[in-house]
């Protein structure tokens, strides 16, 4: 039975023999990532990683809608830089520490994976997508940057120079798009993405587990170099873009449902 903190939680678990997953249930605002969403994936990640008889972690989002379409942008509103940085340190701290995680981790990516959404993705190690996924960072629209990580990972990931477009432009890349730049490793039909997810990772928990966790660590470290210090640069530039009139136009035309009109300033 589900215990109080569970029944309050918008992340989701359910176990398949060795594979723990997680389901980001926010469908009303497409699986948005507020405070309390990280607070719940850190949680789950806890409670994974204490558990020796878990060994592979797939992230999914509920409604078939979205995975996740980003960082809660209403909690955006009003922030000052100072509650900005905060903002992006809560989300780098979630991103590095599925990075860090001895589990493997799978983000099987159903719909929407924008902005906070794509990043948490960026930070597992396999990413598996149905044909309706649409993923991005379309935070330059909103008169930000993108802040947990994804400055830094989809370079890492598809190159810099199709990560460089795809930041700049803010625009989405399809299924296809993302498994030819390799954003994605495979894509799967809806009805079977969860179940291709859990059998990949039951197939890798069946594996010897320091071994895995080993490989992770260091195919990790291939890309990180000095992975924090760039991440600490990401947070500073994401928290002074919250002091600009842009951002505060761009944060409210979105949430006004209008195009938003941006000054430089
Ligand atoms: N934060 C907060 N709420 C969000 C959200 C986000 N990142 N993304 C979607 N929502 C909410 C919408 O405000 C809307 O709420 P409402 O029904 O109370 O008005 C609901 O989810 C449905 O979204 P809507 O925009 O109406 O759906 P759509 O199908 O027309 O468009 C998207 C889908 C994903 C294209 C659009 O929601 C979007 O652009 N979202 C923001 C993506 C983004 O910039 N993310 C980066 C944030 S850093």
């Amino acid at each position: 039975m589900a215990n109080a903190r569970e029944a309050n939680m918008l992340v989701e678990t359910s176990r398949h023999d060795r594979v723990l997953v997680a389901t980001l249930n926010r469908t009303d605002a497409l699986n948005a990532i507020s405070a309390q969403v990280l607070a719940d994936l850190d949680a789950v990640l806890t409670d994974a990683e204490s558990d020796a008889g878990i060994g592979a972690l797939v992230l999914t989002g509920a409604g078939g809608k979205a995975f996740a379409a980003g960082a809660d942008i209403s909690e955006f509103r009003g922030a000052t830089a100072v509650e900005a940085r905060a903002i992006a340190a809560r989300g780098q701290t979630l991103t590095r520490r599925l990075e860090r995680s001895r589990l493997p981790v799978i983000a099987a990516i159903n719909g929407y994976a924008l902005g906070g959404g794509c990043e948490i993705a960026l930070a597992c190690d396999i990413r598996l997508a149905a044909e309706s996924a649409r993923l991005g960072q379309p935070e330059v629209t909103l008169g930000i940057v993108p802040g947990w990580g994804g400055s830094q990972r989809l370079p890492a990931i598809v190159g810099a120079g199709v990560a460089r477009e795809m930041i700049l432009t803010g625009r989405h890349v399809g299924a296809q798009e993302a498994l030819r730049i390799g954003l994605v490793n495979a894509l799967h039909p809806s009805e079977r993405l969860l179940e291709e997810a859990i059998e990949l990772g039951n197939r890798i928990a069946a594996l010897p587990p320091l071994a895995v966790a080993w490989a992770k660590e260091l195919t990790v470290a291939a890309t990180a170099g000095d992975l924090d210090a760039r991440l600490e640069r990401e947070r500073d530039v994401f928290a002074l873009t919250f002091a600009t009139e842009d951002h505060v136009e761009g944060v409210s035309a979105f949430l006004e449902k209008r195009p938003g009109e941006f000054r430089g300033r």
